[in-house]
């Protein structure tokens, strides 16, 4: 039974996760363009799925969706378009099927300008449908830019990824959407109180390093009655960093500095989701439109997937066996591999 809500305030409310709290849907961002948010996600999908779990990857990449190509889906029968035109009422209308049986898909649409800015209520039906979903897990796979569809996105589901890697436009990019999601969420909480408001904005226009207090501590500070009120926020928001494309053992370094400065400047601590490796293998699967993961279920990023999903909690079946060494992973995933008709070359 859904809950009826008062959405007006839902960037706060999280009505992604007060929906079905035993739902997991995990957005996926960067703040940045070709980071490998595609690449995470079509594969901690697959994962997933392959370890029994009923999984719909959504490419809400609006206007510039590419999850059909990557997979070699051809021409879908509907996609995300279709359901913010009106074309059909429900989301869950433009399921698509894949090879995998466990992994639907809701492709985005071409790249028409009315669905890379769908008005707010549209924003707010697609946000409430992607919650009803029917599966274990909902993975959203969110556009490059720090637009506000991207940061409500992130925002409303429970774990948000953030994909990044060690180059500085990179990693500012990856700031940039840090702050703007933070600072969206606290104004959405706060947006009542003028005098938070004010610390807020304060230290969203004069920039993190002037600041002399981080954020957090400023409003903490600042008033003891919203102190509840900020450590429940905080509670909700972690968000969980992949390092891609890690070249060396500097990255966990670079990692770390991030850490610190973030806890310097805002206040809150990260959480490392884990360390992918730059690839090869991955390039040459995502040119041909083959899911990594399973055309190479020994590779060294299935490796490192394995080592996330086992970090975070998430190596257990769907029938709650835990899956502990990499080999029996990797003899799920040539199983899986089975179904897709053009992996068997
Ligand atoms: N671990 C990796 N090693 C090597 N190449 C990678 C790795 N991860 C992703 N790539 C490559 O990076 C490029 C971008 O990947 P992808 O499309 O997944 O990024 P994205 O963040 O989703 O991009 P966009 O912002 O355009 O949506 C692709 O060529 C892909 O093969
Ligand atoms: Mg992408």
């Amino acid at each position: 039974m859904i809950k009826q809500r008062d959405y007006s305030s839902w960037v706060t409310q999280s009505p992604l996760s007060e929906l079905d709290p035993k739902k997991k849907i995990f957005a996926v961002a960067s703040g940045k363009g070709g980071t490998g948010k595609s690449t995470f996600a079509i594969n901690l999908s697959l994962a997933l799925a392959t370890l029994g779990h009923e999984v719909i990857l959504v490419d809400a990449d609006l206007g510039g969706a590419d999850l059909s190509n990557l997979l070699s889906i051809n021409s879908p029968r509907y996609t995300m378009q279709d359901f913010i035109q009106g074309e059909v009422t429900y989301l869950s209308e433009v399921l698509e099927t894949t090879p995998s049986p466990n992994l639907r898909l809701i492709l985005g649409g071409s790249d028409i300008i009315s669905i890379s800015n769908p008005y707010y209520q549209q924003k707010m039906k697609l946000i409430r449908n992607i919650s009803q979903l029917e599966a274990d897990y909902v993975i959203v796979d969110l556009g490059p830019d720090i637009s506000f569809n991207n940061l409500d996105f992130f925002n409303a589901a429970p774990i948000g990824y953030l994909v990044t890697h060690n180059v500085d436009t990179i990693i500012m990019g990856f700031y940039r959407f840090l702050k703007a999601a933070f600072v969206r969420r606290l104004k959405q909480e706060f947006k009542d109180d003028p005098f938070i408001m004010n610390i807020i904005n304060d230290f969203q226009n004069k920039g993190w390093n002037r600041s002399r207090k981080n954020l957090v501590h400023s409003i903490r500070a600042a008033s003891r009655e919203v102190h509840d009120q900020l450590d429940e926020l905080l509670e909700s928001f972690q968000p969980r960093l992949v390092f891609n494309m890690v070249k060396s053992n500097s990255a966990k370094q670079t990692a770390d500095q991030m850490f610190s400065f973030i806890l310097q400047n805002f206040g809150f601590r990260l959480q490392t989701a884990g360390f992918l490796p730059r690839d090869d293998e991955v390039e040459k699967a995502y040119a041909r439109g083959e899911p990594y993961i399973l055309r190479y279920p020994k590779g060294n990023t299935t490796k490192a997937i394995f080592e996330l999903l086992v970090s975070s909690g998430l190596n257990y079946t769907k029938d709650n066996r835990q899956v502990t060494n990499f080999s029996g992973f990797n003899k799920l995933l040539k199983i899986e591999a089975q179904n897709w008709q053009f992996l068997k070359i």
